[in-house]
């Protein structure tokens, strides 16, 4: 039977749109399991979304929807970036379904009555975008929190604890029996100095929200997200219900891989184990925690402009070439940065110069001096050896380096053979032997040994360049047999019959104009470059565009992010709630002359209804809401 593999990513939160960043686990992740699937590992991918906790609650409220409707939201844009991005996920949890709030809430009552949860009081600095609770030793040196670095409330409550004390000591023996529970090493290290430091119980309930699972036994309270969270990893299997042939045959099967951000490493390789050692349920798992994508000037933020989504550069430069560049650009261990410049240089360099190029070139001469087709002809030359030798160590590498989940390594093994090949090539120069007719069996060996180099780079490819591979298979005429790992061996292939028309793959790029495009993607400009559905002239006339004059301005009561507007737009007064209170005061704005969308539909945000909306253009640096000189209130604008 085949060995089982099942790989998940954390589930996110739907707090806004998903960045670069939590595309990049997805597609790690992705990428593992074709791998293993590949291998002939019978595989499970799970990813899915973490649905609750007061911030959402929040964030649907500035939104003006329900929490479940702006959870149902997000979830369907999710997965439809996954479906773009072709993310072969075998399952999507919510926390929000039934399925895995009854696990979750089962797994709460059995611990209550063992007595690994008690009820206590919780006195602390609580953070609410991280949702915890620290002692004031834990704050940071300004006084707030330590992970986000924002500003934290003291708070007393009742809450339920977990006994994570008392795990300390079978954490610490469970880490040392299991040397490869945590990579890379430093990561590990970093919790094992977590725990000798001591651990707390940890609060495990919450009372002062409402969007969450309830404890059955006390409904006032609501399970703290993190303990709610990580049991999707087993919910979803179907743990402790009627329909757990899942859990059976994966998390307690061969190889079960949590893969997450360093920023989550301590829920994930403290609190989880001792929740499941607790729970009396096997620590199956391996965790890796990887690095994180930056940006020139540091992390991705949202509130900095500096942030990149991914669904732009896709339609731009394509699925392979953002699933290439994110698995290559961190190494293993440590942080990418992303810049225009590094990606741009990917394509062109590794994508079109060193691999399309080499194909594109194979098939060329193969149709040019033999009409399409090789075999081996024995005719050998002195690189061959070295090309064979390097075709069978690449292989090597790759296959260490991809079961180290070290990625970006193994994708630099892939392009030393293909550098070896475009060496080849120089070195045994196809087009002067093609002047010989006696040298014509010597170049037919040749034109087939790099066949069978960019075979073995395509099927290495595979779980990485999901259209390049097959494309390239199609081009150079590679059965499906031939396309397996096991194919692998060098001469596996009789012959070859290539297309007659070769398609480059990847065209090169005009690094300028790219770079610039690219600048423009980040900052959320939308320039010239960056094209948008075409829109017919009745799809514009439906908007109703009016001068109006700002006769009041106050900062919105509930939201420090917006201003609540009145504008006069001649024949009434309307009201706008507009999302530019950080960059604009109120005072500036009361006396000028703005255009309003004056056909919007009404929306209540935090409690005040909006009627319209205010236009105003932003860069990275600035926000400008539009204003005119000369036109009256109530013009309309076209
Ligand atoms: N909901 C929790 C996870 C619960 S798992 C039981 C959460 N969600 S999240 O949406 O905030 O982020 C999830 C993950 O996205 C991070 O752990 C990390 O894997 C990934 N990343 C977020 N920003 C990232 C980068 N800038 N770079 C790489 N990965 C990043 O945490």
């Amino acid at each position: 039977m085949a060995k089982t593999f099942y790989v998940t990513t954390p589930i996110y939160y739907p707090s806004g749109k998903l960045h670069i960043g939590n595309t990049y686990t997805t597609v790690l992740c992705d990428a593992l399991k074709r791998y293993k699937a590949m291998r002939g590992y019978d595989t499970f991918y799970l990813t899915g979304m973490d649905e609750h906790g007061k911030k959402i609650e929040t964030v649907a409220a500035e939104r003006g929807l329900t929490a479940s409707e702006h959870v149902d939201g997000l979830a369907e844009e999710t997965r439809a970036l996954w479906d773009r991005l072709n993310i072969g996920y075998d399952d999507f949890i919510r926390t929000t379904e039934k399925r895995h709030k009854s696990v979750v809430q089962k797994n709460f009552e059995t611990l209550l009555e063992k007595g690994d949860i008690y009820l206590g009081t919780y006195r602390g600095n609580y953070c609410m975008p991280c949702e915890s609770f620290y002692t004031d030793a834990q704050l940071n040196e300004e006084g707030a929190c330590p992970d986000c670095g924002r500003k934290t409330t003291a708070l007393e409550e009742e809450s339920y604890f977990f006994k994570l004390q008392k795990y300390e000591k079978r954490l610490l023996d469970f880490i040392e029996a299991n040397p490869d529970f945590i990579t890379p090493e430093t990561r590990k290290n970093e919790v094992v100095a977590f725990i000798e430091r001591g651990l707390n119980d940890l609060s495990v309930s919450r009372t002062t929200f409402d969007w969450g699972i309830k404890v059955v036994s006390n409904p006032k309270h609501v399970v703290y997200v993190w303990i709610d969270a990580l049991t999707n990893y087993i919910s979803a299997l179907g743990y402790g219900t009627e329909a757990d042939g899942n859990y059976d045959k994966y998390w307690l099967g061969d190889e079960v891989l949590h893969v997450v951000g360093k920023d989550i490493l301590r829920f994930h390789a403290v609190y989880w184990p001792a929740l499941l050692m607790a729970l009396d349920i096997p620590v199956t798992f391996k965790l890796h925690a990887h690095g994180f994508y930056m940006m020139k000037d540091g992390k991705m933020s949202k509130s900095k402009g500096a942030v990149i989504y991914p669904d732009a550069v896709l339609k731009r430069y394509g699925l392979d070439e953002v699933r290439y560049f994110l698995l290559r650009e961190i190494p293993y261990g440590g942080d990418g940065v992303f810049t225009p410049e590094a990606f741009i240089e990917r394509i062109n360099y590794d994508l079109a110069n060193d691999f399309g190029n080499l194909l594109n070139r194979t098939l060329t001469m193969i149709n040019k001096y033999f009409g399409g087709s090789v075999k081996p002809t024995g005719a050998s030359t002195s690189h061959d050896e070295d090309l064979v030798s390097t075709i069978a160590s690449v292989k090597d590498g790759y296959v260490l380096n991809m079961d180290a989940l070290k990625l970006s390594q193994a994708l630099a093994e892939i392009w030393r053979l293909i550098s070896r090949s475009n060496k080849y090539i120089d070195e045994t120069t196809p087009w002067m032997l093609a002047k010989d007719e006696e040298k014509k069996d010597t170049l037919e060996n040749v034109l087939y040994h790099l066949a069978e180099s960019l075979r073995t780079i395509g099927v290495l490819l595979r779980p990485v360049l999901l259209e390049a591979a097959p494309s390239l298979f199609a081009q150079l005429g590679v059965p499906q047999h031939l396309q397996t790992f096991e194919s692998l061996t060098f001469g596996a292939a009789k012959n070859y019959t290539v297309v007659k028309e070769p398609v480059p793959m990847f065209p090169r790029l005009d690094v300028d104009a790219e770079v610039e495009a690219l600048r423009a993607i980040i900052a959320g400009v939308e320039k010239e470059t960056v094209e948008r559905e075409a829109v017919s002239i009745d799809d514009f006339d439906k908007l109703e565009l009016r001068v109006g004059l700002v006769v009041d301005c106050e900062p919105h009561p509930n939201a420090d992010k917006l201003l609540v507007v009145d504008v006069d737009i001649g024949h009434r007064t309307m009201r706008v709630v507009a999302g530019i209170a950080k960059q604009v005061s109120p005072k500036t704005l009361k006396g000028k002359k703005v255009v309003v969308l004056t056909n919007l539909e009404a929306t209540k945000l935090r409690g005040v209804t909006s009627e319209g909306m205010l236009l105003a253009g932003s860069n990275e640096d600035t926000l400008e809401v539009v204003t005119v000189k000369d036109l009256r209130p109530g013009d309309i604008v076209k």
